[in-house]
C-alpha cells in the first residue's frame, strides 16, 4: 500500500538496462517518463523523510545477565572496540529475561565501594578471564536455550554490576543505554509493582548514569511465559506511573521512555498495542513493536533469499503505523528488537552471509515505509543472531552494520524498483543521501542486493562522465550457494577481519570508472557511493 504510495510520487534515478532476452532486470525510473527517456538527473530525487541518526541500533539480550559474571564480557577490549565503531545507536537491554529479573542491590550505601571514577581504559577484562568467560558461555547457552524451549523462567537477582557494566560499554563507547525494567512484578490488584524499578532508578542516578528506559517485553506472551494477562490498558497505565516517577526524577525527568515492545500483529497483540496507546502513548518517546520473518527452528535458505518473506516486513509495519498514527499521528515508530528469525535465530543462517539479505533489506526497508529506529538482536550474547560471535569476533552482519554507519546517511531517498521480468525482484535498491560525515553534500548512497542468478546491470544515468562511483561490494569468502553458509565476508574482494583487539581494518571502497554500470556479482551485497551525483536533497 506505502509501496505503491512511494512509487507514484517517484523521480527517477537509475536505470537497470537489459542486457538480453533471459535478463533479470530492474528498472528504477520516473513513472511520468517513457521508458525510452533515458534519465533524469539524480538532482530529482525526492527527500521522502529523514531517521533517527542513531537508526541502526543494537540489542543486548537480557539473558546475559541471567549469570551475572557473563557481564563482565562488556569490558573486552574487542567489544569495545566494535561497539565504538556502531556509534551513534542505542543499545537496548531486555528481553524475555527481562521480567524476571529483580534488583538486589549488594551495597549498603549506592555509592561505598567505589573508588573515583575510573578511565574507560583501565576497566579492561584480562585476556585469562575473557578465555575462561567465552568457554563457560558454551555451557551457559545450553542452559539458557532449554529453559527457553520449556517456558519456564527463573527468576534472576542482579546487582549493582549489571547496571556498570551496561553504562560502562556504552559511557566508553558513546552509545545510548536503554533499559529494559521487569512489568512482571504485579500488586494483588494486577499493576505494576514499581518499588524494585524505584531502587533501580535511585541507584542509577545516584552514579550519574545517562540512560533511559523501557517496561517489559512482548506483553503479548505474559500469558504464556508466567501465567498472567496484562492488557493493553493497564500496561498503558504501568507506563504513565514509570513516567511519573521519572519525572520526579532530577537526572531522569527527560530522559527517553520507550514501548510497549509488542510482538509483530498477530491475534490479541493488536488488541494490546490499541488499549495501549489509549492509556500510555502520551508517556513514551517512541512505540517499539518487534519484528521476525520467520521461526528460527522451522525456515531455510530460500526464505532468507525470498522477496515475498522480506516484503512481508512491509505488511507488518503498515499495520502498526496505521493504529498508531489514529492515536498518535506524529509518535515515532521504532523495531524494538528484530530480527531474521525468532527463538534464538535459525542455526547456521541466522549467523552466517545470507543473514545479510534480511538485515540489509529491513534496513532499506524499514527506513522508507517509516520506521526510525532498528534494534538489531544481538549484538552479542544468546542465540545465533549475533553480530559478534561466541569468540567476541565480528560475522559478516557486523561488518555490514559498519558499513552501513559510515556510508549511509538519515535522509531516505525516493526509489522505485519497477519489475519488468518476473524474477527481478531479486535485484532490491535502496537510496538514502550519503552519510555526511564521510562524502561531501550532493553524494548519494545506493544499498543493493542481488538475490538472482540472471544477468542485469544497474547503469546510473545522470552522473555523467565524471561522476565517481565508490563500490564496497560485500560477497561470502566462498564461492556459491555454499558460501552462502560462511561466516567470513569479503569486502571488494578482501577477507575482513579485525587487524588487532583495538583495531578495525580499512574498510575501503573501489572507485569504479566514470559512467560504468553498476555489476552485482551474484548473492552480493552492496553500497555504491556516487560521490559526485549533487542530489539537490542532500545538499
Ligand atoms: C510518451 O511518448 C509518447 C509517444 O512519443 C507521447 O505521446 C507521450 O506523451 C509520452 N508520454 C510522456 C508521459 O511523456
Ligand atoms: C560518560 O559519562 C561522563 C559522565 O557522566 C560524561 O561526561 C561523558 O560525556 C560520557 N561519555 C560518553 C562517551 O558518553
Ligand atoms: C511491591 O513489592 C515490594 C517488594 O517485593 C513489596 O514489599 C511490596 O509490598 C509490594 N507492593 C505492593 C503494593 O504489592
Ligand atoms: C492497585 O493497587 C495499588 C497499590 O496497592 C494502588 O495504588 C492502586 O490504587 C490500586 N488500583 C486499583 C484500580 O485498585
Ligand atoms: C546478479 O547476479 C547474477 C549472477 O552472477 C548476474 O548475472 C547479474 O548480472 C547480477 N545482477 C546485477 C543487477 O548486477
Amino acid at each position: 500500500m506505502c509501496l505503491s504510495a512511494v512509487m507514484k510520487s517517484v523521480a527517477v534515478l537509475v536505470l537497470l538496462s537489459l542486457l538480453c532476452s533471459r535478463t533479470d532486470a530492474v528498472h528504477m525510473r520516473d513513472p511520468n517518463q517513457n521508458s525510452s527517456d533515458p534519465a533524469v538527473g539524480l538532482d530529482r530525487l525526492d527527500l521522502v523523510r529523514r531517521v533517527d541518526p542513531r537508526f541502526l541500533s543494537v540489542t543486548i539480550d537480557a539473558s546475559l545477565a541471567a549469570e551475572e559474571r557473563f557481564m563482565s564480557l562488556l569490558s573486552s577490549p574487542k567489544i569495545r572496540t566494535l561497539a565504538k565503531a556502531l556509534t551513534p545507536a542505542f543499545l537496548r537491554f531486555g528481553g524475555t529475561k527481562q521480567d524476571f529479573m529483580v534488583f538486589s542491590p549488594q551495597r549498603l550505601r549506592p555509592d561505598s565501594g567505589f573508588t573515583a571514577e575510573q578511565s574507560c581504559d583501565t576497566l579492561e577484562l584480562p585476556l585469562w578471564l575473557e578465555k575462561k568467560l567465552k568457554n563457560d558461555w558454551t555451557q551457559q547457552q545450553v542452559i539458557l536455550m532449554r529453559e527457553d524451549l520449556q517456558r519456564k523462567y527463573k527468576r534472576v537477582k542482579f546487582t549493582e554490576y549489571t547496571v556498570d557494566q551496561l553504562h560502562s560499554l556504552t559511557n566508553c563507547s558513546g552509545m545510548d543505554l536503554i533499559f529494559g525494567l521487569n512489568a512482571l512484578l504485579r500488586t494483588a490488584n494486577n499493576t505494576w509493582n514499581s518499588s524494585n524499578a524505584h531502587l533501580l532508578l535511585q541507584y542509577c542516578e545516584s552514579r550519574q548514569y545517562r540512560m533511559s528506559w523501557e517496561l517489559g517485553n512482548e506483553p503479548n506472551s505474559y500469558e504464556k511465559k508466567a501465567g498472567i494477562r496484562v492488557d493493553g490498558y493497564q500496561l498503558g497505565e504501568d507506563f504513565t506511573r514509570l513516567r511519573e516517577m521519572m519525572s520526579k526524577s532530577q537526572l531522569y525527568h527527560g530522559a527517553g521512555l520507550y514501548g510497549p515492545d509488542v510482538g509483530q500483529p498477530r491475534d490479541r497483540r493488536t488488541d494490546i498495542l490499541e488499549g495501549f496507546l489509549q492509556t500510555g502513548a502520551e508517556a513514551v518517546d517512541a512505540v517499539t513493536w518487534h519484528h521476525y520473518y520467520v521461526n528460527g527452528r522451522d525456515t531455510s535458505v530460500e526464505d532468507f533469499l525470498d522477496p515475498e518473506v522480506l516484503d512481508t516486513l512491509a505488511l507488518k509495519t503498515h499495520e502498526v503505523l496505521e493504529r498508531v498514527k489514529l492515536v498518535s499521528p506524529v509518535k515515532p515508530v521504532w523495531l524494538g528488537e528484530t530480527s531474521s528469525a525468532y527463538g534464538g535465530g535459525a542455526v547456521g543462517l541466522s549467523d552466517t552471509f545470507v543473514a545479510g539479505f534480511m538485515w540489509l533489506d529491513k534496513l532499506g526497508l524499514a527506513a522508507r515505509l517509516g520506521l526510525d529506529v532498528v534494534m538489531r538482536q544481538v549484538f552479542i550474547g544468546s542465540g545465533s543472531y549475533h553480530l559478534v560471535d561466541d569468540n567476541l569476533d565480528p560475522l559478516p552482519d557486523y561488518w555490514l552494520s559498519v558499513l552501513y554507519k559510515r556510508l549511509v546517511g538519515p535522509e531516505v531517498l525516493s526509489a522505485v524498483a519497477f519489475p519488468s521480468v518476473g524474477v527481478s525482484k531479486r535485484v532490491r535498491l535502496y537510496l538514502h543521501c550519503a552519510h555526511r560525515q564521510s562524502y561531501r553534500r550532493g553524494a548519494v548512497t545506493l544499498m543493493s542486493m542481488n538475490l538472482s542468478r540472471k544477468p542485469a546491470r544497474i547503469s546510473v544515468p545522470g552522473l555523467g562522465s565524471s561522476g565517481t562511483v565508490e563500490a564496497f561490494v560485500l560477497q561470502s569468502d566462498q564461492p556459491g550457494e555454499e558460501g552462502l553458509y560462511s561466516r567470513s565476508v569479503k569486502l571488494n574482494g578482501e577477507l575482513l577481519k579485525m587487524v588487532d583487539d583495538k583495531t578495525l581494518p580499512d574498510l575501503k571502497g573501489s572507485r569504479l570508472r566514470p559512467a560504468q554500470h553498476l555489476q552485482l556479482p551474484a548473492y552480493s551485497l552492496a553500497f555504491f557511493v556516487l560521490t559526485d551525483a549533487r542530489a539537490a536533497a542532500c545538499a
